[in-house]
């Protein structure tokens, strides 16, 4: 073998061996990135979410207040004084003690082990008050399994954020809603302008570091303008700020501006 044959083996075996164990840790710190996100978000729902939901209960008892006494389009339903709800990011059910008695529900939400969750654990009591009727492992912004014109109420609770598309979940809200239907929802929104808040909002949504680590949230986003521009014949809203005790104080400003309201179709 010549000089030549033996430097391209030489390289060959160097840049081989290079690249295969940059091939090795590449993959092995996708690997653990993916563990280490998936891990960050459960912790995230569990802890974080759960002390804003906390928070957030008083609000809701009066946001959810319509819902006893509506009356169901669906005349089966109307003979057993239930109405049928669907709530898009469900998560731990947490909105689930507002529904009325009877409430036929159907949940939308990413995570397909909540089914189970919702129905098996040692939790499932807590929701035993309501008839769930299937969880639909989707993105909000394709309901194509439910049809058109029928339920009663939609739900979403700061899950709007994390839908691929506001635009395209709103217009299938508004599309699964009987007649005189109502949306209910309580989002968080960003800052004012030119508060720093507000721009670590928008730098912590714009560089995907936030989405990346928390479930695809944009603290960036406000839903009102699309709500208003969904065809919706009335819309109804207040802006509020969630106050209290919460474990991460600092994570906490950057999504405690919150729109309540509903939109009737
Ligand atoms: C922040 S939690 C919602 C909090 C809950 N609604 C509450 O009131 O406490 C977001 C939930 O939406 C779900 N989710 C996130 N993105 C979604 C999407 N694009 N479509 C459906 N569900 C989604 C997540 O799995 C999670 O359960």
């Amino acid at each position: 073998m010549g000089a030549v044959d033996l430097l391209i083996k030489e390289i060959i075996t160097v840049y081989g061996s290079t690249l295969l164990l940059t091939v090795v840790i590449v993959y092995i710190v996708h690997w653990q990135w993916a563990k280490f996100v998936k891990n960050i978000y459960r912790l995230h729902l569990m802890g974080f979410e759960a002390e804003c939901a906390e928070l957030a209960v008083n609000y809701k008892k009066r946001l959810f207040a319509p819902l006893n006494g509506a009356i169901s389009n669906d005349k089966i339903l109307q003979s057993e004084g239930a109405i049928r709800l669907l709530e898009i990011g469900v998560k731990t059910g947490e909105n689930i003690q507002f529904y009325p008695d009877g409430t036929h529900l159907i949940c939308v939400d990413w995570n397909r082990k909540l089914e189970d969750y919702l129905m098996k654990s040692d939790r499932a009591w807590q929701f035993s008050h309501v008839k769930f009727k299937k969880l639909i492992p989707s993105d909000g912004r394709s309901l194509k399994v439910i049809p058109s014109n029928c339920v009663d109420a939609v739900v979403t609770v700061r899950s709007l954020c994390a839908c691929s598309s506001v635009r395209e979940t709103l217009r299938e809200i508004r599309r699964v809603l009987a007649p005189g239907g109502k949306y209910f929802f309580l989002e968080h929104v960003p800052d004012k302008e030119e508060t720093f808040t507000r721009w670590l909002q928008d730098f912590l949504t714009k560089t995907k570091i936030y989405p990346s680590l928390f479930g695809d949230c944009r603290l960036d986003s406000n839903p009102l303008c699309n709500i208003k521009s969904t065809g919706f014949s009335k819309v109804s809203w207040e802006s509020i700020v969630l106050k209290g005790y919460v474990t991460h104080p600092y994570h906490f400003y950057l999504s405690r501006n919150h729109i309540m309201g509903i939109a009737t179709k």
